[in-house]
């Protein structure tokens, strides 16, 4: 009898296919996915060592079981943490372990919902003065008008008014620089040398200590100052440890807020572009999201309370999370060896998760590629829980997600309310890497006179 082997993977995708396919899959894995899954099933492996797997899975169970059943033994991998902080610094997004937990605890009080209330004013402030400049009755560049607003929102929350438009455009331009040149030495890791021998690494990393700089000078000015604004940068200094009672590093609240920059900003940018492109398509949903907004504006003028009785705009930008999850993918890696169902993993094994496939999965969606957002609401809810993870789940999940939602919300009704949308366009190509992004998205604004 042979001997029983000690680690069992799921189905493999053969070694030389893989290698043939890499490039094109590089450039945009998705189809690629999707056509792997369908033959190979939900988890499928490839071999990418000579004891390692990399394992990828759309699999709810697989999916539960990482992030939220046994996460002490699943951390982050290198690509999320190593090539990330390099630009980026140590903080929430990038790191793992003790110090990870360490810095969450630290944090998550800033970002809990009374918290968050305080910054719907602010917030809707930014998004009236960005929106209402959308010109009319031509096609626009949508992703353009969302990256700004969310840039400028995530920056107006942190600093409120002590950083000038002119730092926070400096800012906005070193933080995509620095993001699109990481990306680059992610997709292409054969041209490091390259990028090292023309500069490019050194004018990268310059930059960023420039963006550290603008944001330690603001850290200083407000300190000195004395003054408050009940902005995100006044909680972050005035939360402490629970342990030492101290305060957090001017270096580590530079880390936190360049991590709080990056992840708040293309994600939700993404979210808002897909999501107006969606209603543009889909001119019924507007009318009730309309009819919507006038019943709540009928029933209380506090914007907070109107928010969360927004419950049709929510299941809408909740259903284009699902079709177009911004952050569209995960990995982690196991620290010790683990068995998930039939699969017996040895330790290190690297494992993605694609929230895109899974929130397609035809094994747990009717209709999966159709626009419904009635999937969200009242009994249909409870059949996406554990197979929807736009925030993703457990310990790590997003800590703007209340942040975000309450963004998205205001933007998404001040949008219907105001205007109406329309495009020629059928469907929306993609940009997969850290997040997905939408290319090339056109939508004609029109004001909406009834
Ligand atoms: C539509 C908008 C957003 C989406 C779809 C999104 C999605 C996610 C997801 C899926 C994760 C978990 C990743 C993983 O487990 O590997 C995450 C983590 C995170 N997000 Fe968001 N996010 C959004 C907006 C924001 C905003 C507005 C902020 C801050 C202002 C933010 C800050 C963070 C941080 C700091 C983490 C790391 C948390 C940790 O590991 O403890 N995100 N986000």
């Amino acid at each position: 009898m042979p001997a029983k082997k000690k680690y069992n993977y799921p189905k493999s995708l053969p070694l030389l296919k893989f290698f043939w396919l890499s490039e094109a899959i590089r450039k945009n894995p998705i189809p690629f996915h999707n056509s792997f899954f369908s033959t190979y099933g939900d988890t499928f492996s490839v071999k990418i060592g000579f004891k390692r797997r990399l394992l990828l899975s759309r699999d709810k169970d697989l999916t539960k079981h990482i992030l939220q059943g046994n996460h002490k033994n699943y951390y982050k991998s290198k690509i999320q943490t190593r090539y990330l902080s390099k630009y980026l610094g140590n903080g929430l997004l990038t790191a793992n372990g003790d110090f990870w937990l360490k810095q969450r605890r630290l944090i998550q009080p800033a970002f809990h919902k009374e918290k968050m209330q305080q910054l719907i004013g602010l917030m809707e402030k930014t998004i009236v003065t960005e929106l209402k400049e959308i010109p009319l009755g031509k096609p626009v560049p949508v992703f353009e008008v969302m990256n700004q607003l969310a840039f400028k929102v995530v920056g107006t929350s942190l600093f409120h008014v002590s950083a000038s438009e002119e730092l926070l455009k400096r800012l906005q331009y070193i933080i995509q620089e620095v993001q699109e040149f990481l990306v680059k030495e992610i997709r292409l890791p054969h041209k490091g040398w390259w990028f090292k021998l023309r500069g490019e690494i050194k004018k990268h990393k310059n930059l960023s200590e420039e963006s550290r700089t603008i944001i330690k000078n603001i850290i200083e000015a407000r300190k000195s100052s004395n003054e408050t604004h009940g902005d995100l940068l006044d909680m972050l200094l005035a939360t402490r440890y629970e342990d030492t009672s101290e305060a957090m590093s001017t270096k580590q609240l530079i880390d936190e807020i360049t991590i709080l920059f990056v992840a708040g900003h293309e994600t939700t940018a993404n979210a808002l572009t897909f999501t107006t492109f969606l209603l543009a398509k889909h001119p019924n949903v507007c009318d009730k999201i309309l009819e919507e907004i006038v019943q709540v504006e009928s029933e209380t003028v506090i914007v907070s309370e109107q928010l969360s009785k927004l419950q049709y705009t929510r299941a809408c930008i909740d259903e284009s999370m699902r079709l177009y999850p911004p952050a569209w993918i995960t990995d982690r890696e196991n620290l010790e060896d683990d068995t998930i169902g039939d699969f017996h993993l040895r330790k290190n094994t690297l494992i993605g998760v694609s929230f895109y496939e899974l929130h397609r999965n035809p094994a747990y969606w009717e209709r999966p590629n159709e626009f419904d957002p009635e999937r969200f609401l009242g009994e249909n809810k409870k059949k996406t829980a554990g197979v929807y993870y736009p925030f993703g789940a457990g310990p790590r999940m997003c800590i703007g997600l209340g942040f975000a939602i309450y963004e998205m919300v205001l933007a998404i009704s001040y949008i219907v309310k105001n205007y109406k949308l329309s495009t020629s366009q059928d469907i929306i190509e993609l940009n997969p890497l850290i997040t997905l992004k939408p290319i090339g998205v056109e939508v004609k604004f029109e004001e909406r006179l009834v």
